[in-house]
């Protein structure tokens, strides 16, 4: 039964009904929709709508459906009403006749979606933000798991400095970090109740906003309520925080994919995330990583269609608006299986130690040292930096590493070249002598390690 009937002598057509009906996608707010609708009936009592009585038979059969719901007996998505706001307004005046038919007193969908939403965006932002920090957690017991592990660093994806591949996990902990503050400031930004704006002036009977807002969990009442049923504001920035999250997930998918590569050969990815080739027998594929990378270009399309679907859209509510929740709804999941998923590869890959090593110990890495040292010996960081690019030269002719060539070799190139160059050569020399914060110095490592165990377990106490 549609809740509008009243001016039209037909109904709708069953094309109409597909392109209008956002039941089928919007009944995962069944319980949020409940919850409103019990606090709106709570208020509407205080105003004198409802007696003491209508207003708990109202909340008894509201109660009734919600565990219903829960325990699978009525499954909603199965029905035709319009959307989830109809489905349950129709059930309350099946089972309570007209008393049902008061409760939209005063409401709007156009407040009742726009107070729906936000709580269920909330609610999964609570979940995404404990998602993040498993995987934060799974960074760090990876970090200690490897805390001696060296691997080459990158840049232009050619080999760089070589670093400790803690430092490499505790860069993906700062990135999701950032995520988990950005969570944060969401879901304060995002706290405040449209309910008690109607459909766009305003209501008319007495309803106490303050307190209907304190009731379902927010700050306080939207302030205008033009801005309260129009602003989508908070599932753009859903979208935005999600997309964000998954580049970050998708960057690490990247390395970790050319890291399991049979070029690099640093790492061995478990069995129970990978899968096989139907061809290829000896073939063994990065699937899960592969989906982390490849799901954000659905996600980034969710976020790009609502702002286009947002812009020009005239004051007030617009049916365009609906378009807000399919492709939220679908960032929320894939983001969430993408941080699981995370922390199972993670969890389940194991290290070549010494072929990390080896990688981190070509491609002329400590080519800077040499420069860096003989800055200290009085020559300017320029000619230091020509002279070693000479080093690398020779080097590559003689097929050999830096520390490799003879010192009369080196005294070829440069007379200041002593022995005390070899000890600067060394890889545990070029690791530690980035000392400074935020650097891979082994000790810096391993305090910022033991900083950001801290840091979670806090976090974790406070009940995140
Ligand atoms: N299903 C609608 C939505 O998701 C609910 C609001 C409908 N309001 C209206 N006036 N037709 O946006």
């Amino acid at each position: 039964m549609a809740l509008w009937g009243g001016r039209f002598q037909s109904g709708s057509s069953d094309m109409f009904k597909q392109v209008n009906d956002s039941l089928p996608f919007d009944y995962v707010m069944a319980s949020q929709d409940i919850f409103g609708s019990i606090v709106w009936s709570r208020a509407l009592k205080k105003a004198g709508v409802l007696s003491s009585d209508e207003q708990s038979q109202i909340e008894q059969t509201l109660a009734l459906l919600s565990d219903d719901i829960e325990t699978g007996k009525i499954d909603v998505s199965a029905s035709s009403e319009e959307d989830i706001h109809s489905f349950v307004e129709a059930y309350l005046t099946d089972t309570l006749g007209d008393l049902g038919r008061k409760l939209h007193t005063g409401r709007s969908r156009n407040d009742q979606v726009a107070t729906d939403f936000r709580l269920w965006v909330r609610t999964h932002l609570k979940g995404l933000k404990q998602d993040c920090l498993n995987l934060i957690e799974a960074l760090l017991n990876c970090a200690q798991r490897e805390k001696e592990t060296i691997i080459p660093g990158y840049t232009h994806l050619q080999r760089a400095q070589p670093v400790y591949f803690a430092h490499w996990c505790l860069a993906y902990v700062e990135m999701l970090k950032r995520d988990v503050s950005r969570i944060d400031d969401l879901s304060e930004r995002l706290n405040q109740c449209p309910l008690g704006s109607g459909a766009l002036a305003g209501t008319t009977f007495a309803v106490d906003r303050y307190e209907i807002a304190e009731t379902l969990g927010f700050n306080g009442p939207c302030l205008n309520s033009l801005d309260a049923v129009s602003d989508r504001d908070f599932v753009l920035e859903l979208l935005f925080v999600a997309s964000t999250s998954m580049m970050h997930l998708s960057r690490l998918a990247e390395d970790l994919i050319f890291y399991n590569s049979g070029e690099a050969g640093f790492l061995q990815l478990g069995d129970d995330v990978t899968s096989g080739s139907s061809l290829m027998p000896q073939k063994k594929n990065p699937d899960a990583l592969e989906l982390m990378r490849g799901k954000c270009g659905r996600v980034f399309g969710h976020l790009q269609a609502l702002l286009v679907t947002m812009k020009g859209l005239p004051l007030a509510y617009n049916k365009d608006m609906q378009e807000d929740k399919e492709g939220a709804i679908d960032t929320v999941n894939q983001w969430h299986i993408c941080l699981c998923i995370g922390v199972e590869v993670l969890n389940s890959m194991s290290l070549n130690q010494a072929r990390c090593r080896k990688a981190a110990q070509q491609g002329y890495a400590n080519s800077t040292e040499l420069a860096d040292y003989l800055v200290a010996k009085n020559i300017p960081f320029r000619t230091a930096h020509d002279i070693a690019g000479k080093a690398v030269v020779a080097a590559i002719a003689q097929n050999c590493a830096l520390e490799e060539m003879s010192l009369d070799d080196f005294k070829a190139i440069h007379e200041d070249i002593g022995d005390d160059v070899y000890a600067c050569l060394s890889l545990e020399a070029v690791l530690n002598k980035r000392n400074q914060l935020g650097g891979t110095n082994h000790q810096c490592v391993l305090s910022a390690l033991a900083k950001e165990v801290k840091n979670l377990d806090a976090v974790k106490r406070s009940g995140a």
